[in-house]
């Protein structure tokens, strides 16, 4: 094994930099390897620019920086590049070329950090051929070959602190707020940010919720002389029989971004229960900034765990936390099913033991 390369996709979350500084210093000093940097997750490895060296000075002060410096990219899959041929997009199959670049490259092994579709086209690559190894990243922690995907924690955090800050307005105001977070079709974020921040509602897209429910919540509080709430909703979150909300008219397809449920929820309460309601839309706070101690050092050992793992020439696996330690499991187990909140695992059941209205 005489060198690697690393590369960052789908969406950035905190904890990026510090797999990659991790990967970087593990690999020159226990294993005397190379490091080459993709930039633009895999997009550097379609264009001539594309990859520089990564060594232990280039990785110097990067720990407590969110974001990466490798750059990411969610568009890049090169299995279906869009590209415009005589005036016409086209969809290309790129992955021939990805493969020889590594090859041309002179890699090893590839550690691909992402979330679910970073490492679904990562066990493609890794099936044509490709000495891939997968490190699980998102704050969404929807992937489930592993207890939990760095940059997680520190979105949490964000969503707690913001749920905190919106009680104090919602009780001065005697308002409900509404506060929208992220998490696509998993409502993790959701809901321990909910438990944890003592929100009164919290909707995920694991159970489709109905207004009437949420308006008794509301009304009951209020009749205890609660005159202010707080609702958590997951931006997946939807009424039964109802669809998810798209942004800016957009519909459901693999690229499409959800949001604008929170102020669906607010207007419709503010109509049932004659309250003011207002909605906070969190967004990307949840994905910027410095990452939590916790996240540093689960993507701390995941770098290092990743490295191990191409030195032992193991591709086409994941590093994973289970039970609180650090393994790994192949890709295809580890991408076989999405991983959900539980409706009858123990935070539902501590939700529904604390009064938390689920919206059912
Ligand atoms: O998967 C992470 C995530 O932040 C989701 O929670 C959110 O729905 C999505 O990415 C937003 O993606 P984009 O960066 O393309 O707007």
């Amino acid at each position: 094994m005489d060198r690697i390369g690393i590369l960052t996709g789908g969406g950035d979350a905190p904890g990026l930099n510090a797999v990659i500084r991790a990967v970087v210093k593990t690999a020159a000093g226990v294993y005397g390897i190379d490091v080459t940097g993709i930039r633009d997750g895999f997009e550097g490895l379609v264009r001539p620019d594309g990859v520089f060296q990564l060594t232990p000075d280039k990785v110097r002060g990067i720990l407590p920086r969110g974001g990466t410096i490798l750059g990411a990219a969610n568009r890049g899959n090169p299995f279906a590049i869009r590209t415009v041929v005589d005036s016409e997009v086209q969809i290309v199959d790129a992955s021939d070329q990805v493969q020889k670049h590594i090859e041309d490259l002179g890699l090893d092994a590839l550690i691909v950090v992402g979330g679910d579709g970073t490492l679904r086209i990562s066990l493609e690559l890794f099936e044509k051929g490709c000495p891939i190894i997968g490190v699980p990243k998102t704050i969404d922690n929807d992937i489930s070959g592993t207890e939990i995907t760095f940059g997680f924690d520190t979105a949490v955090s964000m969503a707690t602190e913001a749920i905190d800050r919106l009680h104090t307005t919602a009780e001065a105001h005697h308002r409900v707020m509404v506060l929208e977070l992220m998490g696509r079709d998993a409502g993790f974020i959701a809901l321990q940010a909910g438990v944890s921040g003592g929100a009164d509602v919290i909707l995920i897209p694991e159970i489709p919720f109905s207004y009437p429910s949420i308006a008794r919540k509301i009304r009951e509080r209020a009749e205890e002389g609660r005159t202010f709430s707080i609702i958590a909703a997951a931006e997946g979150a939807y009424p039964a029989g109802e669809q998810q909300v798209y942004q800016d008219g957009e519909s459901a397809s693999q690229q499409s971004r959800l949001g604008g449920i929170g102020a669906e929820v607010a207007e419709e309460i503010s109509r049932l229960c004659g309250v003011e309601a207002r909605v906070t839309v969190l967004g990307y706070l949840q994905r910027g900034g410095s990452p939590t101690c916790f996240d540093r050092w689960l993507a701390t050992r995941y770098g290092a765990a990743a490295v191990r793992l191409a030195n032992q020439h193991r591709f086409g696996r994941m590093v994973c936390l289970q039970g609180g330690v650090v393994g790994d499991i192949s890709l295809a187990e580890a991408l076989a099913e999405p991983k959900r909140v539980g409706l009858h695992g123990e935070s539902i059941l501590t939700a529904r033991g604390l009064g938390i209205c689920l919206g059912d």
